[in-house]
Order: C-alpha cells, then structure tokens, then sequence
C-alpha cells in the first residue's frame, strides 16, 4: 500500500485528525484535498492539543504537507495557522507546499456565505460561515482567483473586480451593504501572498513525480461521506465532494493511484448544522452524549446535535468510498450506557428502507430500526489491547464491522494519541507501509 485515504464516514469530526495523525508517521506525504477551513482536525498527544483547519495533520509529525488544488484557502486563517503552530514549536518551512491551482477565499465570498444564511432564516443551512460555498461557486463560475493569479497583479486585479462587481450587487440584494473596497481586499491579498510565496508549487506535478519515485501519501479527508455534495444529505451538505473520488481531482493525481480507504466512523454520531439525522436523540441521553464525549464544534464551537450509531449511514459511506478498513472512534463515551441500540435500517410509511432516500424530506421521515446491543459498563478510557476490552465492547466492534464489512484496524478509547488500540494482527495493518 502507497496511497491510502482517510475519510468522514458520517456528517463529520468523526476523529479524523487523530487517526491520519496516527498514520502519519508511516507516510511521506500527506495532504489535503477538498473543502477549506470549515474543517476542524483536533490531535492529541501528552500535553499537546492542536486543532487544525487548514495544514494537513501530517505536519506536526515533520512530514511533508500538501494542501491540494482541491482545497479552498482562506490565507489570513491559513498564515494563522501556521503562525500558531510555529510558536508551538513545529516546523513549518520547505515541508509545506500549497498548490498555484488552489482557489482563493475573498472577504466577499464569507460575506455571501453569512449574507445567504441570513436571508434564508429558519431554512438556513447552519454553515461554518467560512465562505467556503460561495468560493467553490466562483470556481466552477469560471471566475475564481487561484494561488496562481496572487503572483500576476494585473489578472489579479481583473478576477477581483469581476467578482467584487457580481458579490456586490447580490449582497445589496440581500441587505449587506458594507462590502470592503476592491483595494483593501487587494491589499490584503498582496500581504498574504508575499508571505506565503516560499511554500506555493505545482503540487500535482510534484505528487505524480514522487508516487512515480515510489513515494507514500496518505490523504486527509475532511468533513464526512453525509455531507458530500453529491451523495450527502443534499442541500444539507458542504460544496466539496468527501468521498475517495475527491483524492485523484483534487490532487491532480491519477485515480489508479489509491490503493485503500479508511473510514472513520464515531461509535455514535454526530451532526453540526442543520439537516435531517434520522437517530438524533433530542433528550436527556443526547445531552449526556453531547457532555460526555465533549460535542462542540472544533471550528465554530457549537454545540453537536447528538444520535445513536447508524449503520445504514456507515454502511452507504463504507460503499461510497470503498472502505478497506474502519477506525471506530470514542467508543469510551458510551462506557456507561446499557443497553446501546444501533439503527440497522429503517421504515417509511410502512416499508423497510435500507439506505437513505434522495429527498431530504424523506430523511426526516425515516424510522430508524434498531437493534439493541448490550452495554459493557465499564471503563474502557485509554485500553490499548483489544483483548482488554470487555467482551461486550468488543462485541459491539465486531457487530460494525460486520455491519459495514471493513475490519475495524483501529479502535479509539480517548482523545489522546496514546488512547488507541491498534489491531497490528489484521492483514490490512500488515499492508500499511513501516513506520519510519
Ligand atoms: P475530525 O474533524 O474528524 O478530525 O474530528 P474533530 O477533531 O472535529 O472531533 C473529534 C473530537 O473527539 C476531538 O475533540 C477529539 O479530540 C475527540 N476524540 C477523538 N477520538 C476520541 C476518543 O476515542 N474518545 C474521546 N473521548 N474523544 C475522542
Ligand atoms: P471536519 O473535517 C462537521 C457542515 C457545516 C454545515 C454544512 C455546510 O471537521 O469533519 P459549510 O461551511 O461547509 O458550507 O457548511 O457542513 N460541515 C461540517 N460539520 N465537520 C466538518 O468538518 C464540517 N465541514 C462542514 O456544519 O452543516
Ligand atoms: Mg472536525
């Protein structure tokens, strides 16, 4: 195995972060390839607490970092970024390399993106506000500004007018007139770019360069399978595509490159903004759940919406992307439930219902079926072996995996690095290349 992808197999902060950090040490590269900084990547380890929006996870471990063509950048939040794990004492100097195709995120595009919500009132998207749908629909309008147009002033200059021109007149239509000057948002551009000049490249050239070399690259997803923009809960979904096609696009890599996908999926689930979440639990046990395994947004800080696992969901995410394998994430948050019901499928107006329907109304209808598993009620907080976790625990790892049909090579008891039994026993941890 060279390439391998780590992918969101619910709507989200399924611990993502924590498993390509885990992997991270086996890989040359890693990279991200879709969405922007409406993702929150948290790691952890000793006393170390990072949570990364925009810098691949793989830069803590001093690996090379891509942020692909794929990726939508906010520079300001980027620089941010890169200031506040500098001064944490990571190096982030010739192993970053951001693409020249990446396109860019205009103050008018966070504008567009808080100005629609506004608008749309109680129908609002509930969206992390970062801008990130109205700079994808810049992109595929053809009008986008990509890294590359920060180093030439005159087509800079150009793109930025035609989209302040457009963004202005739909944000007075929407009752947002204090929209910034085209010269402060150039200004801004020209001050971000000069710093980040050293790390812009040709990354897809690079990539294919160093897979044919015989290099490794480990891909880091970000939100999850239920928000991808075509398969998710649609229009409750982000404006990027989150399953493993996204990889070979948004890396400017061959498809024929990846050879696995991990799905992470937490032991229950969670959802941040609105939509429809068919085992949402909107009582007390949700509450507890929200508490208990600390459900606030890593990048905006609201509180989760909170539900029992659904398989139905895992299932469609492990097809969607091919799952080779799984991580099962928090399963110590539910230490002290008994019993633990899991959703298996579930019924609209009477009929049996295996996977979601295409209409979002339809999801909110669904009935989830539910099997009840037995609780372990006991502590697995930071177990390392699976043998020593309680056989009931280790019955509900085997029942995802045969739900899903991907073995299940990590499973997480804490937040913290340390907090993770990896199952080396399993022919795909075989596959994995070595640790270096
Ligand atoms: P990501 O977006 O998929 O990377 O996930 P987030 O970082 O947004 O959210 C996952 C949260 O769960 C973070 O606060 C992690 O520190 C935490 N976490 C990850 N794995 C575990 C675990 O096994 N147990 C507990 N209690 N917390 C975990
Ligand atoms: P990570 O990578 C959870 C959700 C938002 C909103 C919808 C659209 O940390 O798992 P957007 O700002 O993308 O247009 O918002 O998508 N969303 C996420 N939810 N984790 C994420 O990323 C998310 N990225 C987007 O909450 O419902
Ligand atoms: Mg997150």
């Amino acid at each position: 195995m060279k390439v391998l992808t780590v992918l969101g197999g619910q709507w989200g902060d399924e611990g993502k972060g924590k498993i390509v950090d885990l992997l991270a040490g086996r890989f040359d590269l890693v990279a991200r390839y879709h969405g922007g900084h409406n993702a929150g990547h948290t790691v952890k380890y000793a006393d170390r607490h990072f949570a990364l929006h925009l810098l691949p996870a793989g830069i803590l471990r001093g690996k090379t970092g891509i942020i692909g063509p794929g990726v939508v950048v906010d520079l300001g939040a980027l620089l941010a970024e890169i200031d506040a794990v500098k001064a944490a004492g990571v190096t982030v100097a010739d192993n970053l390399l951001l693409s020249d195709r990446a396109h860019v995120i205009l103050p008018y595009h966070r504008l567009l993106d808080a100005a629609r919500e506004k608008a749309a009132g109680d129908a609002k998207l509930g969206t992390t506000l970062r801008g990130i749908g109205p700079a994808y629909e810049s992109a595929a309008s053809r009008k986008g500004v990509r890294v590359a147009e920060l180093y030439r002033d005159a087509t800079l200059a150009a793109r930025v007018a035609a989209i302040a021109s457009e963004s202005k007149a739909l944000l007075t239509a929407l009752g947002m007139t204090d929209v910034p000057s085209e010269q402060a948002v150039l200004e801004g551009l020209g001050q971000a770019a000069r710093r980040l000049r050293p790390h812009v490249a040709d990354t897809g050239l690079y990539l294919r360069e160093r897979l044919a070399q015989g290099a490794t690259l480990l891909g880091e997803g970000a939100h999850g399978v239920l928000l991808d923009i075509g398969a998710g809960t649609y229009p409750f979904v982000t404006s990027s595509h989150c399953t493993s096609a996204s990889l070979a696009s948004g890396l400017q890599i061959a498809p024929r490159a990846l050879d696995a996908s991990l799905v992470v999926l937490k032991a229950y689930t969670t959802r941040v903004g609105a939509g429809p979440f068919p085992t949402e639990l909107s009582d007390a046990t949700g509450e507890y759940l929200r508490k208990r395994g600390n459900e606030y947004g890593t990048s905006t800080g609201r509180p989760r919406r909170t539900g029992w696992l659904d398989l139905a969901v895992g299932r469609l995410a492990a097809e969607l992307t091919g799952a080779d394998a799984i991580a099962i994430t928090k399963l110590d948050v539910l230490d002290d439930i008994d019993p633990i019901p899991v959703c298996v499928g579930y019924r609209l107006d009477g009929k049996a219902v295996e996977t979601l329907p295409a209409l979002v109304e339809d999801v909110a209808r669904l009935e989830p079926v539910y099997e009840k598993l037995p609780g372990w009620k006991a502590k697995t907080t930071s177990v390392t072996r699976f043998a020593d976790l309680p056989a009931q625990a280790r019955r509900y790892v085997a029942f995802i995996e045969e739900k899903i049909g991907a073995p299940a090579v990590f499973v997480s008891t804490g937040p913290r690095r340390e907090e993770t039994i990896f199952r080396d026993d399993l022919p795909f941890a075989a596959a994995l290349p070595s640790a270096s």
